[in-house]
């Protein structure tokens, strides 16, 4: 028979499977300079998605699918290929718009970007793949005079996210605790969010250039922090 103890912690690791709270890091770049060159281990081609052929072509169909709301939000896709084969990806988005799987709002001025969903291939890592990705997305970034600054977040576990992100020079700028059931339904823990005034927070983080500059969908973003 378990002892009461193991049984006590069969019980709490159960639970925490069921609802997990994970802290996570809001980090910014600010397109102040184009970001160094890089190069990968293996030959990488970079492929721009914007249409849902664009990513037909490029991704497996378990990945598509999962970018064609992306698409839909107008949402620019950097694909890297090597072999001919699918190798990962990064999306940018530029509207205020609320993630369906974390539950995060994200909210945007008319000059912020943000940056999400990057994904590689796990036997393809780490081979400087990301990287390559990541350097793509960011000179598009400085390039678009529209653009001033790209949002990003990523849990404060995810070591080689996070390694990643501050070597590009992205620094932090929130955090907030989102509560996760079964690891697919998500929402931000209410008033987790430090400093209040954030991408992640309910006005933002430039507060009086949202108001002016961009007006905000409500049909995209969920419930408030
Ligand atoms: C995080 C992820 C995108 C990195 O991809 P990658 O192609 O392996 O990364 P790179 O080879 O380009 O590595 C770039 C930097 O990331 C860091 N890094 C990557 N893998 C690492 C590891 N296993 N341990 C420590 N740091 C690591 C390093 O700083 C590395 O720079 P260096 O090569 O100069 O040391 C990849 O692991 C992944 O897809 N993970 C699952 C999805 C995910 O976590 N996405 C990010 C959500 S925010």
């Amino acid at each position: 028979m378990p002892s009461a103890s193991r049984t006590r912690r069969r019980l709490t690791t159960a639970r925490e499977r069921l609802v997990d709270v994970v802290d996570t890091d809001v980090l910014v770049w600010e397109a102040l300079k184009a970001p160094r060159a890089a190069r990968a281990q293996l030959e990488v081609e970079l492929v721009e998605l914007r249409t849902t052929e664009d990513v037909e072509r490029v991704a497996p169909p378990e990945h598509a699918a999962q970018a064609i709301p992306f698409v839909e939000r107008g949402d620019q896709g950097f694909a890297a290929v090597a072999d001919g084969r699918f190798a990962g990806w990064i999306w940018l988005s530029r509207a205020s718009h609320r993630d369906p799987w974390s539950g995060l709002n994200v909210r945007l001025a008319a000059d912020e970007g943000y940056a999400y969903a990057l994904w590689i291939e796990p036997e393809l890592r780490p081979k400087g793949v990301a990287r390559v990705l990541m350097v793509a997305m960011l000179s598009a970034v400085h390039t678009d005079p529209a653009l001033t600054r790209v949002y990003g977040w990523v849990d404060r576990q995810n070591r080689e996210s996070q390694m990643l992100l501050r070597l590009l020079g992205f620094k932090n700028v929130q955090s907030v605790k989102r509560v996760m059931l079964l690891d697919r339904f998500g929402r931000a823990l209410p008033r987790s969010d430090r400093p209040a005034e954030g991408p992640l927070s309910r006005h933002g983080r430039h507060r009086t250039a949202m108001a002016a500059e961009a007006p905000v969908n409500p049909l995209l973003l969920g419930d408030p922090l």
